[in-house]
């Protein structure tokens, strides 16, 4: 059985980036993550990303040193990465992607680290207005 590699990383979109570019972003990555068996729950305020990745460990950290050098995002700080037993937190996509409720902002990930990280992002939900989930 493959290991559960988790990964929270956020970010801030760059100035001269469009936010029409990430509903893009989200859309085209699920045929990636699908073919790696990688979940992604990417959170956006409109300003800040927050990103969720789990599945083996070489393919997350794969994506995540291609997600680095994407010149559409800056100030990327990864909050919390490990392996992980157990069954994986979101089975059934590979690619959700989730805009904050108006005037719900991420900042708050701010300085949080470890295992917190995953417990905020998960404590946010109920701020989620999820607009866009591939099934496959
Ligand atoms: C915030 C953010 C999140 C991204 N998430 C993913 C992802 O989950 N999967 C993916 O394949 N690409 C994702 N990308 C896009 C990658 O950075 C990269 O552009 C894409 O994988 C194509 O890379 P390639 O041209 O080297 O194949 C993301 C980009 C940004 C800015």
């Amino acid at each position: 059985m493959k290991t559960r590699y988790e990964l929270i990383y956020t970010s801030t979109l760059t100035s001269d980036t469009s936010i029409s570019e990430v509903a893009e972003i989200a859309r085209v990555s699920h045929r990636y993550n699908k073919s790696r068996q990688i979940a992604g729950l990417l959170l956006f305020d409109g300003e800040r990303f927050c990103h969720y990745l789990e599945g083996g460990r070489e393919d997350v950290t794969a994506l995540m040193r291609k997600i680095e050098g994407d010149k559409r995002h800056e100030n990327i700080v990864v909050r919390y990465e490990g392996e992980n037993p157990g069954p994986r937190l979101f089975p059934n996509w590979s690619m959700g992607y989730v805009l904050m409720r108006q005037g719900r902002r991420l900042d708050r990930f701010e300085g949080v680290s470890g295992f917190a990280a995953v417990e905020l992002l998960l404590e946010l939900q109920d701020m989620w207005e999820i607009t866009w989930f591939d099934m496959g």
